[in-house]
């Protein structure tokens, strides 16, 4: 059983070695609770150096006289990024990595019936000659213990380590475990495997032996059908130890032509995630962790993810585990190899990564190469060595931004950085890889090709959009890449290198608070369990430069699209550029419909004409169509006997609308026959905030929770308005606190905020004030 301590820890900024005295005067530290960060970061705009010191963490324990002749083990999830870690002033371990797990025996050091001090000196300096530094970095690396700490008490013997290993040959499904013991005292180990009702389905005596597993419903993306292995340690009728080990029965691979999962092929469809977030960086609990799971897999509707660039909250895996989302994870790293030191950390790191995280089914591949490094076969065939030596069921692989690089993996990751706006939107598999019999996935694309605020101009935005529907759709078009994953996820503050110079690399198809960017309706939109419509214009042509529209996407899973222009039928579209993907954008490229001929009562061939002259001046303007548009206005003027003022009033009517009545758009995404989803493009006149909150149900379980707030300014059709930036002020009554500034802007139409709970149960609310705009949140916290 695991006892969370994450409660009631001292903090102080800077470490001394007076904390490690019993006797310390603690009323200079602060009191925190993990997942704790050195420090509040504002949103944009600081320094790297505001989390850069050595810190100190102290915690008294009483430890129970039932623990005595016991190990008392205590596992800190993570800490950045140097770790020492002293009980009763007793060093016990160095851990250099901040995104690994630690592991310490107090035992042997242990008082009883007094008080006991655990003191963590906290490294978080980005000079360390340890992983990822030695170099530039393109993501912020902040400081302090950053997930939760726990003990487990146990006997003398106990289970060190169970490794359960699945096998599916031909619908035979099998089971086999690596267990370890520590001390074994004569003692005897049986399994029993339990379905998630708690069924007993299996009993195993010898644990090495190959097991045949009967009925067993195979875990995959839709179904991630997961089963507890119980692993039991007992001698004459004793228990020493058990544990449970969760197992997904599944086979991974990555062959020649593609991904295939439980031997079927599938193609990734991923993005890559940062574990940041605003204001704490990485520090935020089990429900946040859960919430960006839950955001990946059914909001932007992808069956994968990459760690980049360490591996992440076991909290993240296990929603991934839960929801049937795939994961390449990897060793943390960002394009620098240091010194001898420096690569055995990283070899450790590449231990303590499969060591730590095998038992999770959704980990498909092991990233075993510092993010695009150069080559170093020395090194890397080590890397490689001990992830294959410890997990013979996963492959690896490393990503690379280089071409043909030396091929120690079983599958080549390539950062596919080639789509400009203007050309194909991946490489050839046989261009990139030196070895096309092995796996080839796409592990990053776009990114810094087209940094894209929320608040930039829509032009921009569909763009970035189609950037994104480009490389898509061009890594299904070949069917031997196992998939893609994009850059990246949500916005991210990083180093003054990167970014747009305000800490924030504006990388995100989400904002930094998960928002969404027109480009994740790429991703959501791939999707067949919910219906999306996401419609690429606000339809005002003043955005744009000269007033010249672009092409109109409805980014949709919808068969067709129909528009409407003040209630009439203009046309119902189909058309999408993009072939390959499940659901490409369509185009919607015709605003004016039969007007020509009904309305304005031309012969067909005179209003095809016409309209084709005026979707041409819609698009490239009147100074600038394309010649051949030219011979076609002037045949309509010298053939079909047009009138010039007849064209500029047609012009005026139907292209600029200037002093006409209002128009509204209605856009209807039709699927087998029915109207599923409308979206509405009409003149704003009224301002409102819409609030999504993750979850109003709070639970102070091994610490505090956390609740996610998205406020988004939208009219009275529940549209985005892209250009509202006022404040909201945002206050709060009962047991929660609000994490970051009490007034935040609104950035391209939307912000957030978060919630954290105190310790205490009750109710409490969130205040959220806008102009003349008041709108609450209620929490219950259990
Ligand atoms: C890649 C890198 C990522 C990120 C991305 C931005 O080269 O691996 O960490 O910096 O570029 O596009």
């Amino acid at each position: 059983m695991r006892l969370y301590i994450n409660n009631d820890w001292k903090f102080i900024k800077q470490y001394s070695d007076e904390l490690l005295d019993i006797n310390y005067d603690e009323s200079n530290m602060e009191t925190v609770r993990l997942p704790h960060t050195v420090v509040e970061t504002p949103f944009n705009y600081f320094d790297e150096g505001i989390y850069q010191m050595i810190s100190g963490y102290r915690k008294v324990i009483i430890p129970d006289e039932s623990w005595k002749d016991k190990h008392v083990f205590m596992t800190v999830e993570a800490s950045a990024h140097e770790s020492t870690v002293y009980i009763n002033g007793n060093k016990l371990i160095t851990h250099s990595c901040g995104y690994t797990a630690y592991k310490v025996d107090l035992s042997p050091y242990l008082v009883w019936n007094q008080e006991n001090v655990i003191v963590i000196k906290v490294d978080s300096n980005e000079s360390l000659n340890q992983p990822p530094f030695g170099n530039v970095i393109d993501y912020m690396t902040y400081g302090g213990i950053y997930r939760e700490i726990y003990l487990e008490i146990k006997n003398k013997s106990y289970i060190k380590d169970v490794f359960p290993k699945v096998s599916i040959v031909d619908n035979l499904v099998t089971l086999s475990s690596k267990v370890e013991i520590e001390n074994n005292d004569n003692c005897i180990i049986r399994q029993e495997l339990y379905d998630l009702d708690n069924r007993l389905i299996a009993k195993f005596k010898e644990q090495e032996l190959i097991h045949k597993v009967d009925n067993i419903k195979l875990w995959d993306i839709e179904n991630p059908n997961l089963y507890n292995l119980k692993t039991i340690l007992y001698n004459d009728g004793t228990i020493y130890d058990e544990r449970v080990d969760r197992v997904g029965f599944r086979t991974v691979e990555f062959r020649t032509d593609g991904f295939y999962l439980n031997n079927k092929k599938v193609k990734l469809r991923g993005l890559n995630r940062h574990q940041s977030y605003p204001y704490v960086g990485y520090a935020m609990p089990k429900s946040m962790q859960i919430n960006d799971a839950k955001v990946l897999k059914y909001e932007l509707g992808l069956n994968a993810v990459r760690t980049s660039h360490y591996p992440q909250s076991h909290h993240f895996i296990n929603a991934c585990d839960e929801l049937g989302l795939l994961v390449f994870t990897e060793i943390p790293g960002w394009q620098h190899i240091g010194n001898e030191d420096w690569k055995n950390q990283a070899i450790n790191n590449t231990r303590d990564m499969v060591l730590e995280y095998r038992n999770h089914p959704s980990i498909i591949l092991w990233g075993v190469r510092i993010n695009e490094s150069m080559d170093d076969n020395q090194f890397y065939q080590k890397t490689n060595d001990v992830a294959h030596s410890l997990d013979s069921t996963r492959q690896t692989s490393g990503v690379r931004f280089i071409q043909k690089s030396s091929l120690l993996e079983d599958v080549y990751s390539y950062n596919d950085f080639s789509h400009d706006g203007t050309n194909l939107g991946t490489l050839k598999k046989k261009k990139v890889t030196p070895d096309i019999n092995k796996g080839y996935l796409i592990s990053e694309y776009n990114g810094h090709m087209f940094p894209t605020k929320s608040f930039d101009s829509e032009d921009h935005k569909v763009s970035h959009m189609m950037r994104h529907a480009t490389v898509v759709d061009g890594y299904y078009s070949q069917c031997d890449v196992a998939g893609g994953f994009g850059w990246c996820m949500a916005d991210y503050n990083t180093h003054k290198d990167f970014g747009s110079g305000d800490r924030i690399c504006y990388h995100g198809v989400l904002d930094m608070f998960r928002n969404p960017k027109l480009a994740s309706y790429v991703y959501s939109s791939q999707k067949d369990d919910e219906d999306i419509l996401e419609v690429s214009s606000m339809m005002d042509i003043g955005e744009h430069p000269a007033c010249l529209a672009k092409d109109v996407y409805a980014v949709t899973n919808a068969d067709s699209v129909k528009l409407y222009k003040n209630d009439k039928f203009i046309k119902e579209f189909t058309n999408t550029p993009f072939k390959n993907m499940p659901h490409g954008p369509i185009l919607i490229d015709d605003f004016i419909g039969d007007s020509m001929e009904k309305d304005e009562g031309f012969s067909h061939k005179k209003a095809e004409d016409i309209k084709k002259v005026l979707l041409a001046a819609n698009k490239y303007g009147l100074a600038h169509l394309p010649f051949n548009m030219v011979l076609l206005a002037a045949k309509c003027v010298l053939v079909r006997g047009m009138k010039i003022s007849d064209a500029y009033s047609l012009y005026n009517k139907y292209v600029s609308n200037w002093g006409g009545n209002y128009t509204t758009y209605k856009f209807e995404a039709i699927k087998n026959g029915k109207v599923v989803k409308t979206q509405i493009r009409k003149a704003v006149k009224v301002v409102d905030l819409d609030i999504k909150v993750s979850h109003t149900n709070l639970k102070e379980e091994n610490t505090y929770d956390v609740s996610a707030i998205q406020i988004k300014a939208v009219d009275d059709n529940n549209v985005v308005l892209p250009f509202y930036q006022e404040a909201v002020t945002l206050s709060v009554t009962g047991p929660i606190e609000i994490i970051g500034p009490s007034v935040v802007t609104l950035r391209g139409g939307m912000a957030g905020t978060y919630v954290k709970t105190l310790g205490q149960t009750g109710k409490a609310k969130l205040y959220i004030n806008g102009n003349n705009i008041q709108k609450t949140v209620e929490f219950n916290i259990e």
